[in-house]
């Protein structure tokens, strides 16, 4: 088997259980009950767009492959079958056992083979006291597995796991999932079977991650990295990846070609021309079962999960370089060989999913903060991928529309295409926030600057980015400057600290401190890494630090906070 299953959408009754093979197979079920005497089918697809390409660590594959002119460049499409089993009947509060079994051939000869046993449950009821590890930012980065590993050894089994985006580097790569032989896929960290050599100051540590989502259910948010480019056969996957184009420039250039590429106008074949020349989140929408919206489907959803109200946003923008060399397609302009090629132009960090007032995000948002499966709900928790306060990089520049500004030259041809974010047009900060506030949401949940900090605002509402798991990319505080143009006096991005407005909360517990002894308000480290637990018992919010350079060191407890009652909660 290619992973151990593991659970997706409980309901009051039942759970799915979800498997990958690399075989077809003849026949895949789920064995349960305290005897494992009842049995579900399940029910097998297979994965449509994951490939590997010379830069997948798969067999003997290194990156030795970037130079070796004997390894293929081109993408391959991998044979990958999933797995999903309905088991339904169930009693919530019980939890019981189960294992899965997958009936493949080998050279003729039926084989059977079964997984280990594990648990599941239902969804809870309210007042069930859950422990909900909060994650994010995975990526296969040298510090997930320890991560993942410390969880389970400090918190035992888990309730749920609340994922906030960028679980692998490259959706499509189908090895970043399952079998990178750097031995830190995505499903092995969080299944207990990964095999990650991390070395520190000379000594080598293998860890394993955690076995937590055998036995509880993943929710996850769309993060960047979830999403795919322009689909190639002969470009790498990575390119791929890079190569995302706004969906409403493809349509331009669709209504050119539409008579040509479609005269019967059929509408199939017009989305997966939009799709193929511009983004998808196929494989990530292929791999989890998730709740879903009218609007949104699985990319932005609510789920009640005993006394938890999830609200999950797809709040997340193509990730660019802040360079201003001439060579590079980034953030703020467009590289010089692309300035007269629109078809090449990368359009800055242009967003996937609106979110702005008005928008079905938005007015769906609406309609679930007056639900009442939203009203009643305890504890109500937003996560979004994009960072709303943190000290981190990705907050800058502001979550808007890319303004292009072009310069032509007297013959016409464009000279430069530079791309401005104005402040006052932040949909987050102008749309987003006012909605979550005036619904007394008491924690925002989110990701991507891969740093621990967290917020409160004089409301009570709070902030977490709890994405310092695998690695850092730092906290820009002091004198460390968030690299931005300092070209144009009209823009005035903030370069340190929280650009709206919060000072991050130093921890309760036990604070890192700097040079002078002082407690330091955040966690930007690749040699310390972070976990967060929210425990629905009291309400609280725990975070926790294992230093990876010390392999025997406890896990240390370093900040608690508790969620706000609102009057109306
Ligand atoms: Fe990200």
């Amino acid at each position: 088997m290619l992973s151990d299953p593991f659970l997706q959408l409980p309901t009051d009754t039942s759970v799915r259980v979800v498997w990958f093979t690399d075989f077809a197979g003849s026949h895949h079920s789920v064995a349960y009950g305290e005897k494992l005497n009842q049995t579900s089918e399940a029910m097998t697809t297979k994965l449509s767009r994951v490939r590997e390409d010379a830069k997948s660590r798969i067999a003997r594959q290194t990156d030795q492959n970037d130079q070796d002119s004997s390894v293929d460049p081109q993408p391959k499409m991998r044979d990958i079958w999933r797995h999903e089993a309905v088991v339904s009947g169930l009693t919530p509060g019980k939890r019981i056992p189960y294992q899965v079994t997958s009936v493949g051939n080998r050279q003729g000869v039926s084989q059977q083979i079964k997984s280990d046993v594990f648990t599941l449950a239902p969804s809870p009821k309210p007042g069930t006291p859950l422990k909900i590890l909060l994650t994010s930012d995975h990526q296969l980065m040298p510090m997930t597995a320890a991560n993942l590993q410390k969880v389970a050894e400090t918190i035992g089994r888990v309730d749920a796991v609340f994922f906030v985006g960028d679980l692998v580097n490259v959706p499509d790569r189908a090895s970043e999932w399952f079998d990178d032989n750097r031995g830190g896929a995505f499903f092995p960290c969080l299944q207990g079977r990964a095999h990650y050599e991390l070395e520190k100051n000379g000594v080598k540590t293998v860890y394993t991650g955690g076995e937590l989502i055998q036995h509880a259910p993943l929710f996850t948010a769309i993060g960047n990295h979830e999403v795919m480019g322009k689909f190639s056969l002969n470009k790498g996957l990575n390119e791929q990846f890079n190569d995302t184009f706004p969906r409403t420039e493809a349509k331009i250039y669709y209504q050119e070609l539409a008579q040509q590429l479609n005269p019967e106008a059929d509408p199939q074949l017009q989305e997966a021309w939009l799709k193929a020349n511009s983004s998808n989140t196929d494989t990530y929408e292929e791999i989890f079962t998730l709740p879903q919206s009218i609007s949104g489907g699985k990319k932005y959803y609510a789920i009640t999960f005993g006394d938890v109200r999830l609200v999950v946003l797809y709040v997340t923008n193509m990730w660019r370089s802040p360079s201003l060399d001439s060579q590079v397609r980034g953030r703020y302009q467009e590289r010089e060989k692309d300035l007269n090629q629109p078809q090449n132009w990368g359009y800055g960090q242009h967003i996937f999913e609106p979110i702005a007032k008005g928008s079905p995000q938005y007015r769906w948002l609406e309609q679930e903060l007056k639900s009442q499966a939203f009203q009643e709900a305890k504890y109500k928790i937003v996560m979004l991928h994009h960072p709303i306060h943190t000290l981190g990089n990705n907050i800058v520049p502001p979550y808007t529309d890319p303004q292009p500004r072009i310069e032509y030259a007297s013959d016409g041809s464009i000279q430069s295409v530079r791309y401005e974010y104005p402040q006052e047009n932040d949909y987050i900060v102008r749309d987003l926030m006012p909605l979550l506030e005036s619904a007394g949401i008491q924690l925002v949940f989110y990701g991507h600057s891969h740093l621990w900090n967290r917020f409160a605002s004089a409301n009570g509402m709070n902030f977490l980015e709890s994405s310092n798991v695998g690695n850092s990319y730092g906290a820009y505080i002091g004198e460390k400057k968030r690299p931005v143009p300092t070209d144009n006096p009209n823009l005035n991005y903030v370069v340190t600290g929280d650009p709206n407005g919060l000072e991050p909360a130093i921890p309760t517990i036990a604070p890192l401190v700097d040079e002078a002894g002082q407690p330091l308000p955040y966690i930007a480290s690749n040699d310390i890494t972070v976990f967060s637990i929210l425990d629905t018992s009291n309400g609280t919010v725990s975070s926790y630090r294992f230093d990876t350079r010390s392999p025997e060191s406890d896990v240390v407890k370093f900040d608690q906070f508790k969620l706000h009652k609102f009057s109306h909660n």
